[in-house]
């Protein structure tokens, strides 16, 4: 075993209940993300002006398959707009007060305009690969953001409930076809009396193969991650959902529990993706 800094062990503490053997090679990128925590109650503090490009010029950084950029995003701050998407998306009540709402959208529609207006087939937009694509590239464009915002000591969350109606966010930010608001993103200040503590994650014996994967290797992470769970909400004082491992199993248990999002194909359809 080898021996690692204090604050790198407390850090790996409060992410897995143990200090699992990494490098002993804390930094600053690190440490932000070893302290992620989602953040669901916020001051109405606004966030400094320009915050939003800053956080894109962060996200745009990330890679980008082929650098076809195939994403969008749309900063949300107006009042009205955040109530109605916070409709949406379960009335989650910090999409209301998070002073900016972030919409990361898989974005088609510009190079389809592209291919249009020079002329040019573009025949692969119409493919499941070029979805996955852009929500590929959105995903890793948000989490630059997520990290960015964070360093700057700004709390988040990702909202995926807003995938509940992609039709009523695509006509409430006037989303052309081929584009698909993917999730949001609540950006602000956290609110200090409502601070969260960081949530453990499955331990790397779980998640960490080497070389090739190993089936069987989930079954003694979750047993411990279950307990780790239960100590963490005991010590949260939440009362636990149940064992980690019944309550996801029944997260997806079937269509009924999926908030309407089983039928997201179709929608996908009818909002100009092919998906061949
Ligand atoms: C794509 C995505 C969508 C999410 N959607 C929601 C959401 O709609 N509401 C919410 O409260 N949290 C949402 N979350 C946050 C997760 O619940 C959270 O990240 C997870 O429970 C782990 O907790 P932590 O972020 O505090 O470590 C989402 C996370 C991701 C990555």
């Amino acid at each position: 075993m080898t021996t690692i800094s204090k604050e790198l062990s407390a850090s790996l503490q409060a992410r897995y209940g143990h200090s699992p053997d990494v490098l002993d090679a804390l930094n600053p990128t690190i440490e932000t993300m070893l302290q992620h925590r989602s953040v669901r109650a916020y001051t109405s503090q606004p966030v400094p002006a320009n915050t939003a490009e800053l956080l894109v010029a962060a996200a745009q950084s990330a890679s980008t398959s082929s650098n076809m950029q195939t994403w969008s995003v749309i900063a949300v701050t107006d009042p009205g707009r955040k109530d109605r998407l916070a409709k949406i998306a379960n009335n989650q009540e910090f999409v209301r007060t998070c002073p900016l709402f972030l919409v990361w959208v898989t974005d088609l529609a510009r190079l389809k305009a592209l291919g249009n207006d020079r002329q040019k087939p573009h025949e692969s937009l119409n493919y499941l690969e070029m979805l996955l694509v852009g929500a590929i590239d959105s995903a890793l464009a948000s989490q630059n953001a997520a990290v960015a915002a964070e360093s700057m000591n700004l709390g988040m969350v990702y909202i995926g409930a807003i995938r509940n109606d992609p039709i009523a966010v695509a006509k409430e930010l006037n989303l052309p076809p081929m584009s698909f608001a993917t999730f949001g993103m609540c950006i602000g200040y956290a609110e200090p009396s409502l601070t969260t503590a960081v949530k453990p994650r499955l331990p790397q014996s779980a998640i960490l193969h080497k070389d090739t994967y190993d089936s069987q290797a989930y079954k003694a992470g979750v047993e411990s991650y279950n307990q780790t769970m239960d100590t963490f909400y005991a010590k949260q004082k939440m009362t636990p959902l149940g064992p980690w491992d019944l309550h996801t199993l029944n997260r997806v248990r079937g269509p009924e529990a999926m908030g309407g999002r089983h039928t997201l194909m179709e929608t996908l359809r009818s909002m100009g993706f092919e998906i061949r």
